[in-house]
């Protein structure tokens, strides 16, 4: 167990930072600046201090403090950010004690030909984090003076309806299209949110002196993809287009249209190989398409972590359905059913009794249906009758193969009983129901 201060743990990457350590039992001294209490953060304690005036952090490293994980952004003056990071390791000299800076992967500007580069590539920072590179460097000089320092560069940070991802999600409801930045091929390293949380965990408990670690879960994710994910999260069906950077940087500025822009394929080897880390957690397409960013409702349990997870596996079970109708495998779509006399009655009101019938049929339609359309499933709403058995209402939508939607042709809205079984989520009941109008 180790008292670790914490800056930036109000901040998006900061709150599953505290919730993973504290998770396996270390303590989170929160450095915030303000002062108002912060109940149901998990933190042990909070002490006050602005990273934009670094004489305010003077006594945030107390004794006790027995590691910093320092992910407050930069000030975007480099003397205050030196300053910072003089403040916060100087009390650690000595100690062996570590010292976590979080850097980005934008440091290494686009990766080009090069595929999935890893930590020994030399940086090319892109102008918003231009002087970042030398702040790593000032943060790696503390090894010599007998503190463990350590760098973390984060990709694109996606998970918990936020990020970078959910202003993708934004800008799709707010111009009815989804949007992406640059040119046509651009691809972000990405890593969810918890799976980057456990790498600092695992960074501050065992990283060497004067290690870099990318902390990155896919390498090279097509924004083009995400786009598109994104769209489905914010209900927008539509081809994503393409924002050259110029334009985009009337939105959001010069410096971050430029970073949305940025194409890069960077490796997150090291970390899994060296530090054990194991990034496990959906994909980041897969996270927009199904997960946090469309939030469903829910009804009959309580608000919690359980819920939360079997929600996140009733809508896992949903996708199956979706992935198995759109490629046409029928074992896969079988594969979602319980065994047990399950009941399907179709859009058209057939009736299938039981398994056999059920398979009969799927293995009669499902081959070829697809050919000229397919549909996307999302799940609108969910009620657990019971913690094992749960209603789940669906809406489901026709869309070409690109993923826009066919508006002159009906939605259906299937309606599944899913019961839990050895662990489990499978249909139990299933009726679909096309809209009349
Ligand atoms: N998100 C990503 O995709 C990504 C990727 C690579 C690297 N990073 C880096 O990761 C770090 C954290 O990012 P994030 O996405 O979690 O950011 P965030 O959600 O904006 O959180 C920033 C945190 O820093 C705190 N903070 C801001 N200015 C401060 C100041 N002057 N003094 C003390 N605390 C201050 C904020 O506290 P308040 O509650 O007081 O505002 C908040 O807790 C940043 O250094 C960022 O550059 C992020």
């Amino acid at each position: 167990m180790m008292k670790v201060l914490l800056t930036g743990a109000t901040g998006y990457i900061g709150s599953a930072v505290t919730d993973h350590l504290v998770a396996v039992g270390h303590q989170v001294v929160a450095l915030t600046r303000s002062a108002e209490p912060q109940p149901g953060r998990g933190w042990h304690a909070q002490v006050v201090g602005d990273t934009a005036d670094p004489a305010s952090l003077a006594g945030a490293v107390t004794p006790e403090i027995e590691a910093v994980i320092h992910l407050a952004p930069p000030s975007g003056d480099v003397d205050v950010d030196i300053a910072v990071i003089e403040a916060l390791a100087a009390p650690l000299r000595g100690t062996r004690r570590p010292f976590v800076y979080t850097s980005g992967v934008w440091v290494l500007g686009a990766t080009g030909d090069a595929q999935e580069v890893g930590e020994e590539t030399p940086t090319d920072p892109i102008d918003i984090v231009g002087y970042r590179p030398h702040i790593e460097r000032r943060v790696l000089a503390e090894v010599a003076e007998g503190v463990r320092a350590v760098v973390v560069r984060p990709g694109i940070v996606y998970g918990r309806g936020g990020g970078i991802p959910a202003i993708l999600v934004d800008r799709a409801r707010q111009q009815g299209t989804p949007e992406y930045y640059g040119v046509e091929g651009v691809r972000w390293p990405t890593v969810h949110v918890d799976d980057l949380a456990e790498l600092f965990v695992a960074a501050v408990e065992r990283a060497e002196p004067g290690t870099v670690w990318h902390g990155v879960g896919e390498s090279a994710v097509p924004v083009r993809d995400l786009a598109r994910a994104a769209g489905r999260a914010a209900g927008v069906l539509a081809a994503p287009q393409v924002v050259p950077v110029e334009q985009a940087a009337e939105v959001f500025g010069p410096l971050f249209a430029e970073a949305l822009a940025l194409d890069q394929s960077v490796s997150g080897a090291a970390a899994r190989t060296a530090l054990g880390w194991q990034p496990g957690r959906p994909g980041a397409v897969a996270e927009l398409t199904t997960g946090s960013y469309r939030p469903v409702e829910v009804f009959g349990a309580p608000e919690g972590p359980e819920t939360d997870a079997a929600v996140a596996a009733i809508r896992r079970v949903v996708a199956e359905v979706e992935q198995a109708q759109q490629n046409e495998l029928v074992d896969r779509f079988l594969s979602v059913f319980r065994r047990q006399e399950p009941v399907w009655t179709t859009g058209h009101g057939k009736r299938l009794s039981g398994f056999e019938e059920i398979e009969t049929f799927t293995r009669k339609v499902l081959p070829g249906a697809m050919a000229e359309s397919t549909a996307v499933y999302d799940v609108e709403r969910v009620l657990f009758l019971k913690p094992d058995v749960a209603a789940v209402n669906v809406r489901q939508q026709p869309v070409r193969h690109d993923g826009t939607r066919i508006t002159d042709r009906p939605e259906g809205r299937p309606f599944y009983i899913l019961v839990k079984e050895d662990g489990t989520w499978r249909v139990g009941a299933a009726q679909n129901t096309v809209v009349a109008d």
